[in-house]
């Protein structure tokens, strides 16, 4: 497995693994890697005949007070986990290797990025296209994957990569969880022993949704107040949001017609988690 950490040295090298007709799959990430990354790894790898791991913390998608500084960085681990999985590339630019100078340029969704973290978190959306579209156009991939943990990224990636036409199958892969249930998230690792413990209300959460949904519950409010009673037993814990809306427009449904993203974002301390299903009739 090679490290590249210049966009120039990158291309140069995918532009001779393209002229032997070779597909190439992208997994971006911010690093830390868990198994919810490597699984995304192996599909790619499963998929594509070259596969290139992004490791980059992404400024421009972090607001003033949030976590970047304090956001669990291992390149050496992160390196030899990607290869393990199947990564031919690792590409980690330094931030001044992406944003040589302040950018002018942004790429923003409507909408779907006001939504559900969008409304605790603004301007994330709009770093997270801008960096996605940066690694789509420096790699050219014929498929790229996220994971579905962070369903609303997913829904907005995937719109913009219809709206902006970008040449590439945009691949969603399940959440990947703890054996408790909790999802997995380079974010768990702040969680103190007894947050970590308490954290295990999202998945519970999610599974009593599930079933009263297919025990024929359709009322959002329902699955609202049950979730809140059930999250707000837990001192400590503050809810950010428990939403219920269409899965591709990201917009509130009342009554579940025949199915529906349920998404959570929970603070355990200072730790914001987020965690989806979707309640749906198809089996
Ligand atoms: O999901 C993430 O880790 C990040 O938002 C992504 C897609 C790598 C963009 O920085």
């Amino acid at each position: 497995m090679k490290m590249i950490r210049t966009i120039m040295e990158l291309r140069q090298t995918l532009a001779a693994v393209r002229s032997e007709g070779r597909q190439i799959g992208l997994v971006p990430t911010m690093g830390f890697l868990h198994d919810g990354h490597l699984s995304l790894i192996r599909r790619a790898a499963e998929e594509n005949s070259l596969v290139v791991v992004s490791i980059f913390v992404n400024p421009l998608q972090f607001g003033p007070q949030e976590d970047y500084a304090a956001y669990p960085r291992d390149l050496p681990r992160d390196c030899s986990l990607a290869e393990s999985a199947g990564a031919d590339i690792v590409f980690a630019p330094e931030v001044e290797e992406m944003y040589p100078q302040a950018s002018l340029t942004y790429v923003e969704i409507a909408v779907l990025g006001d939504e559900l973290c969008g409304r605790s978190r603004p301007g994330h959306f709009r770093g997270v296209c801008t960096v996605v579209s940066k690694l789509l156009h420096i790699v050219q991939p014929e498929r790229a994957y996220f994971g579905r943990k962070d369903a609303q990224q997913l829904a907005i990636i995937q719109r913009m990569a219809e709206d902006l036409n970008f040449p590439v199958q945009i691949v969603p892969v399940p959440i990947c969880r703890e054996p408790d249930g909790l999802a997995m998230s380079s974010r768990n690792s702040y969680l103190s022993p007894e947050e970590r413990s308490q954290a295990r209300v999202l998945f519970r959460a999610l599974r009593e949704s599930e079933q009263a949904f297919a025990a024929g519950e359709r009322e959002s409010r329902v699955f609202q107040a049950r979730i809140k009673e059930l999250i707000e037993q837990i001192p400590g814990t503050q809810i950010d949001y428990i939403e219920i809306c269409a899965t591709q427009t990201l917009q509130p449904v009342e009554q579940i017609d025949h199915q529906a993203l349920l998404a959570l974002a929970v603070r355990f301390g200072r730790t914001r988690l987020i965690d989806n299903c979707l309640l749906t009739e198809e089996k």
